[in-house]
This record gives structure tokens, C-alpha cells and sequence, in this order.
């Protein structure tokens, strides 16, 4: 199965969870992978992650929330691949849960900055450099939370639902240029950020939450990303696809 032949793309926080799913899942699909993270490019983390996805991965370490290093990243994507086709802003961190009286001014602006800024710099640097090739796909990782809200995490709901705001401006302002902008929304996956914020009885509850009876594996929501990549997706632009076992539909 090769839908992604030769297509170039991004994802931004692809050496975890999500992102590092969609990567094996578009170098499977035969596309040429860039990944950014955190982490020291030659740290034991993305050491491993190269040894794991093969040598042709571009890794570049970017923090989102940082106009020059975004501006980098996708220079660095350009002079390695000559282009850019589809291009993931997963990157993402989670809010403390606490009640929303008492999320402080810097828990706010950290959120924001990198789940909310972070995809606002990735897309307008992503967009420069797409339409000078005539088009391409961006696709944010939204959540649930970008759709409903859950209690106690204030930064992160309104993170959210700020990228979901940008996905649809994103693509009205650019349908006609040939770069469609859509959003995945996912529901509880079994990725760091859920293990790390949440303690293991309480991992058990959001299961339950979940209609269905459990959380997705980070593999669970690879295909969509796959399927909005490629030209099976070529009619849909400013859609945010729910991926949540059913949590959004009670
Ligand atoms: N896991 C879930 O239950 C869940 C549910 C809905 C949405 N999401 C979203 O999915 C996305 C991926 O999260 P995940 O669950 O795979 O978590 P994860 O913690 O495994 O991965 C997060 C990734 O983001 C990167 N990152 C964080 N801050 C960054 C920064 N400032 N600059 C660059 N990279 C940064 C990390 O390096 C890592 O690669 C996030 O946007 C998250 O909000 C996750």
C-alpha cells in the first residue's frame, strides 16, 4: 500500500505517541518523513527513534512555541526534501487539572503557547512554503476537548478549541490555492501525555468514560492522518474528524 508515494511531511512532535504512530504509518504509505520534537537530535530518545523508522527520517529538534525555530524547521524540511506536501501539527502538552480559579497566568500562556501559537507558526510557515508547489494538506491534532469541554483543565480546552478555529480559518483562507486544512479530534490514547498526566486508576476511569470501554492505541488514530494526507481526502478541507470511541456522541 503505497497512498503517500513520494510525498513530503511533516510531524511536528513525531518521535511520541500520535506522531510517532503517524510516522511508521506515512513511512509505510511510502511517504519521505521530517519529524520534530523536544529532544536533542543526537539524545538516546531520538537515537532510538532513527534506528526504529530507518535513516531517511529528517529529525529536527524545534520547540513550537518559538517563531525562529519553527522558521528553521521548515527551511531544514525544504533544503532536505525540496518541498512540502502534508504537514502534521501534533505537537502538544497537557493542562494540571485543577479548578479554573486557580490556573495561573503561566500555566496559561505555556498551554497556549505551544498547543494553540505553536500551530498557528507552524501553519503560516507550512503555508508560505506550500504555495510555492501549489498546494498541499495540513493536519492539526485538535481533541475532544477542541469540541466539548472537560472540567478542570481551562488552558488546555481553550487550546483546543483554538485549533479547531484555526483549522477553519486556515483552510477559507487558502481553498482556492490548493491547501486543504483539517483536524483530527482524538479521545483518550494510550500515549505519555495520558500516563503522565493522569495516575493509573484514574487512566481506568477515562476508560470508562469512553463509551466503548477503553482508550485508543496511538495506532488507532494513525489511519485517519493517513487517509487526510492523501487524495482519497481531495474534497475535504476545514473538517475536524472526531476519532473517540463514541465520548462526544452522549
Ligand atoms: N493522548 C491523548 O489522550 C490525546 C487526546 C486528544 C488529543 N491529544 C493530542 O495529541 C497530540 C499528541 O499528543 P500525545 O498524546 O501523542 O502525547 P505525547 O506526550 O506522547 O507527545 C507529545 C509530543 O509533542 C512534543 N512537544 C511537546 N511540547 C513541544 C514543544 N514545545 N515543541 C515541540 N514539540 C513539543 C513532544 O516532544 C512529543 O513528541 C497533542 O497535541 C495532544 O494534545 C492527545
Amino acid at each position: 500500500m503505497e497512498r503517500l508515494k513520494n510525498k513530503i511531511a511533516l510531524i511536528t512532535g513525531g518521535n511520541a505517541g500520535i506522531g510517532k504512530a503517524v510516522a511508521r504509518a506515512y513511512i509505510n504509505e511510502g511517504a519521505k518523513v521530517a519529524i520534530s520534537g523536544r529532544s536533542a537530535r543526537d539524545s538516546d530518545r531520538v537515537n532510538a527513534l532513527i534506528d526504529e523508522l530507518g535513516e531517511d527520517v529528517l529529525y529536527v529538534q524545534a520547540d513550537v512555541s518559538v517563531e525562529e525555530d519553527v522558521k528553521n524547521l521548515i527551511e531544514a524540511v525544504i533544503k532536505r526534501f525540496g518541498r512540502l506536501d502534508i504537514a502534521i501539527n501534533n505537537a502538544g502538552v497537557a493542562s494540571e487539572s485543577k479548578p479554573f480559579i486557580e490556573h495561573t497566568t503561566e500555566d496559561y500562556d505555556k498551554v497556549l503557547g505551544i498547543n494553540l501559537k505553536g500551530v498557528f507558526l507552524s501553519m503560516k510557515y507550512e503555508i508560505i512554503a506550500m504555495l510555492k508547489t501549489g498546494g498541499g494538506s495540513i493536519i492539526n491534532t485538535a481533541s475532544v476537548g477542541g469540541v466539548i469541554a472537560n472540567p478542570g483543565i481551562a488552558p488546555y480546552i481553550a487550546s483546543k478549541h483554538g485549533v479547531v478555529g484555526l483549522t477553519k480559518i486556515g483552510a477559507l483562507d487558502y481553498a482556492k490555492q490548493g491547501i486543504r486544512v483539517n483536524a483530527v479530534a482524538p479521545g483518550g490514547t494510550e500515549s505519555e501525555m495520558l500516563t503522565e498526566w493522569l495516575p493509573g486508576e484514574l487512566i481506568k476511569q477515562i476508560a470508562e468514560t469512553h463509551p466503548i470501554g477503553r482508550t485508543a492505541k496511538p495506532e488507532e488514530q494513525a489511519g485517519i492522518y493517513v487517509f487526510l494526507g492523501s487524495d482519497e481526502s481531495s474534497f475535504m478541507t476545514g473538517s475536524i474528524i472526531l476519532n473517540d470511541g463514541g465520548y462526544t456522541a452522549k
